[in-house]
């Protein structure tokens, strides 16, 4: 079936089924590797995108349940190649180890920060708890989420 959803602010039509994952349309579909397949269960959070402005892990997500609506993605985070707060912090914390789980990581926090910009240390835990890092850089990006949220990250400096 062909359902149109808009992917970063531009309109996509995709002719899959409708119980396809949002996962697999936006990666082999749309081409946009940047959100990744960790446990395809809902567990890990490394799926995570945007749908209409709230987290969702698109592993587990029909993609008919996007339908007419607005997914934004880590590619969606810096259009124009202009970095978001969060990812600056990230790359001034070095938070990255293998990767695989920081876009997930990242869309979390955006949304967090989105609707409570000075989020505390307990809110970034609390918020950032379902995504799971196997290479445990829980401290950093608590770090780089509270350089964003506290206005120290080069960013809000103007650098
Ligand atoms: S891949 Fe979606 S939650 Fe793990
Ligand atoms: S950086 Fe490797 S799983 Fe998080």
């Amino acid at each position: 079936m062909a359902l149109s959803l808009t992917v970063n602010g531009e309109k996509r039509t995709v002719e899959v089924d409708g119980d396809t994952p949002l996962l697999w349309v936006i990666r082999d579909e749309l081409g946009l590797k940047g959100t990744k397949f960790g446990c395809g269960a809902g567990l890990c959070g490394a799926c995570t995108v945007h749908l209409d402005g709230q987290p969702m892990r698109s592993c587990s997500t029909p993609v008919e349940m996007a339908s007419g609506k607005s997914v934004t993605t880590i590619e969606g985070l810096s259009p124009g190649g202009n970095l978001h707060p969060l990812q600056k912090a990230w790359v001034e914390h070095g938070v990255p180890q293998c990767g695989y789980c920081q876009s997930g990581q990242i869309m979390t926090a955006a949304n967090l920060l989105e609707h409570n910009p000075t989020a505390n240390r307990d809110d970034i835990i609390a918020a950032l708890s379902g995504n799971l890092c196997r290479c445990g850089t829980y401290s950093k990006i608590i770090a780089a989420v509270e350089s964003v949220a506290s206005g120290d990250s080069v960013d809000r400096e103007g650098a």
